[in-house]
């Protein structure tokens, strides 16, 4: 678990769901996968009303049913040109209508667009009093984004910042990781199995990664995930949905790479020596 500002706590690993819900064909294995996950105390669930066109919130909510709603960590994220006053509301009670709740743990703008941050964090702040949202955050914000947003009123409540981040697209470490460190924002990792991003092939192929993974009796993929999890300030949400994945990805969190793993991977890929601009899906 890791400390947000407001004082609760959010667990370092969840589960990401992009593209699951699409296809009906799959429905079966993903809700069987998002299960498994709940099993094993993975009950932080990312979505977006983006994916699948609410298709995902609504998989989510048929997967979540029978599990006691206290015991979930539900995130779920608004599209930008619906993060103002004329659209947030609607967008978040139809989040929560496909979901099958009646409050959101956390609530994050998408990235961001042309509405001015003060007018999304006013309705943020207001969904959090009508108990429709616990908390609020941003996604794809880059330094001086964050910058901007903790001088607006209430920007300093933001509670994470979700951005792209492996192994193979370490940008954030440079500027925007230790800022977010220095005042108490934690990263929410997407892509933590490199599923997007810079170097996602090298990594692939990476025979470093290949030896580190069997010293560890794990996959490359486990080791992907422990390079991020290592950060006390950020909290991964890998997505998978076979239920092998989840287990091992679970499974991960038992993983400490040591400092000859890491000077190993640091000589592969090199953490970022100057200002890299955020790498986005
Ligand atoms: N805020 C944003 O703009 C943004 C952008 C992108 C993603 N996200 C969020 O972050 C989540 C994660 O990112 P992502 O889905 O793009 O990529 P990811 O988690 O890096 O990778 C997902 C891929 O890895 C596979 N996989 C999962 N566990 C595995 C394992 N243990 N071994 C081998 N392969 C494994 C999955 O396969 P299977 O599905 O077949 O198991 C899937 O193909 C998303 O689902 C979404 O919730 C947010």
């Amino acid at each position: 678990m890791l400390k947000l500002k407001d004082g609760s706590s959010i667990a370092k690993i969840g589960q990401g769901t992009w593209k699951m819900g699409e296809n009906p064909n799959s429905r079966e294995s993903e809700i069987k996968a998002l299960k498994k996950g709940l099993e094993l105390g993975m009950t932080l669930i990312d979505t977006a009303e983006m994916y699948g066109d609410g298709r995902t919130e609504s998989l989510i909510g048929e997967a979540i049913t029978e599990y006691p709603r206290q015991k979930l960590y539900l995130v779920s994220k608004v599209y930008p040109f619906h993060a103002g006053k004329g659209k947030i509301f609607d967008s978040c009670d139809a989040s929560l209508k496909r979901l099958g709740t009646d409050y959101l743990d956390m609530y994050l703008l998408h990235w961001r667009g042309n509405i001015p941050l003060s007018e999304t964090v006013a309705c943020l702040e207001e969904l959090v009093k009508r108990g429709k949202i616990r908390r609020w955050g941003v996604s794809n914000f880059d330094l001086s984004d964050m910058e901007e947003l903790l001088t607006v009123q209430n920007g300093e409540n933001c509670a994470i910042n979700q951005v792209l981040y492996h192994l193979g697209s370490r940008g954030i470490e440079y500027d925007l990781l230790p800022w977010q460190q220095e005042k108490g924002i934690p990263v929410m990792a997407y892509c933590p199995l490199a599923q997007a991003g810079n170097l996602k092939c090298a990594l692939k192929n990476s025979t470093g990664l290949e030896e580190i993974a069997q010293k560890h009796g794990a996959t490359i993929y486990q080791v992907l995930l422990s390079f991020v999890l290592a950060n006390e300030n950020v909290v991964a949400i890998p997505k998978a949905s076979k239920a092998s994945h989840v287990k091992d990805n679970y499974e991960a969190v038992k993983i400490i790479l040591d400092e000859q793993d890491i000077k190993r991977l640091n000589m592969e890929f090199p953490p970022p020596k100057r200002k890299v601009p955020l790498d986005i899906e």
